[in-house]
């Protein structure tokens, strides 16, 4: 009788929010960027995907895949290129130890849950693919890095390579044209700056008018300002952004943080058509922080915007009710882990 056990493994995946912000790709197809960038690994406790990966005989001839309960197209070039590299990572195990269940060749059936608002800019694509990848490879048992995970996940939506580490991030854009170069490396874990916070300010849960997959794709097309963000401004960005996460120096963490979310939303406003990811509440929050920071008489807090309206706000602990606080008045009424003050998701704390 054929074998028909199901094998599966379970895993989470958080969400990461970025200071420096990966906005184009050179290869849509290998979905290699046009600059590195920089991001914070926010705690699981508070935003997460959560996936199960399994593999029977018994499924039939279709990979499946159930997000928030519903059945998403598993077709696509992106999430078809995840399970290939995973499969073939497998079936070379398998080749290599012929006592292996023969898995590479089963179908997939993956269940994923987000205890967020999906797709409203506060990177459900980040978790979702980061955590489809580590479950398939726990599923798999490959014996691989998080960078070697942050290649595949790459593959399935850029900013998902990033969610692979805990703490503080970088996706380094690479040169070589196979794309095995651009990848996720550790600038610091969480440990190293843990009173470190974010606030995200929910303007609106609704799905996003412009995806930032063709968002981004519009502005490389068409954007002049663009080019000199990719070359000249990010470069900067990322050098100072690491220094000051190495030194755990806020107020320049703070400004290289608000300064290249208003250089992405430049470059979105010079795309034509111009795409606006910000609203008016947006806008009132760049306000409220900027008076916090005013009254502080230094900088306190820094905003930044992915493809969407929400804010997220960094902050260090010290400073919680000067800006959580003050925020959380100026904005009206928040509930749930909305202007909750997240922590940074430490590295051990990923699930290997
Ligand atoms: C504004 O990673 O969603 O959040 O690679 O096409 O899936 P694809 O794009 P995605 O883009 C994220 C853009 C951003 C900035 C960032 O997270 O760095």
């Amino acid at each position: 009788m054929a074998d028909k056990k199901i094998y599966q493994a379970s895993t989470t995946a958080p969400v990461n929010i970025a200071v420096v912000k990966y906005w184009g790709k050179r290869d849509p197809k290998l979905n290699l960027p046009t600059n590195s960038s920089v991001s914070v690994t926010l705690s699981q406790a508070d935003l997460r995907t959560h996936t199960t990966a399994a593999c029977s005989s018994s499924f039939g001839n279709e990979d499946t895949l159930l997000l928030n309960s519903s059945p998403q197209d598993v077709t696509g070039a992106r999430t078809q290129a995840c399970f290939r590299e995973l499969r073939a990572l497998r079936s070379s195990l398998e080749a290599s130890d012929s006592s292996l269940p023969k898995l590479s060749t089963l179908p997939l059936r993956i269940v994923s849950e987000n205890n967020f608002p999906t797709a409203a800019g506060l990177a459900s694509s980040a978790a979702g693919f980061a955590a489809l990848v580590r479950a398939i490879a726990n599923l798999y048992e490959l014996p691989s890095s998080p960078t070697d995970l942050s290649r595949i996940a790459r593959q399935g939506s850029g900013s998902a390579c990033r969610s692979l580490f805990g703490g503080y991030v970088a996706w380094q854009m690479g040169s070589k044209a196979d794309g095995s170069d651009s990848v996720a490396v550790e600038v610091a874990p969480a440990s190293h700056w843990p009173t470190m916070r974010a606030l995200i300010l929910v303007v609106s849960a609704e799905k996003k008018g412009v995806s930032s997959t063709s968002g981004m794709q519009i502005t490389v097309a068409t954007s002049k300002l663009f080019k000199h963000r990719a070359e000249v401004v990010v470069p900067q960005h990322m050098e100072m952004m690491e220094k000051a996460i190495k030194e755990k120096d806020f107020e320049t963490f703070a400004k290289v943080t608000m300064m290249d979310s208003n250089s992405f939303h430049s470059v979105c406003l010079d795309t034509f058509p111009p795409i606006f990811y910000l609203n008016d509440v947006s806008r009132s929050a760049i306000r409220v922080v900027e008076d916090i920071n005013k009254k502080a008489g230094k900088i306190v807090a820094a905003y930044t915007f992915d493809a969407g309206p929400n804010a997220v706000i960094y902050f260090e602990e010290e400073n919680v009710e000067q800006v959580a606080g003050v925020l959380k008045s100026a904005l009206g009424s928040l509930d749930g882990w909305q202007g909750r003050d997240i922590k940074v998701q430490d590295t051990e704390g990923v699930d290997a």
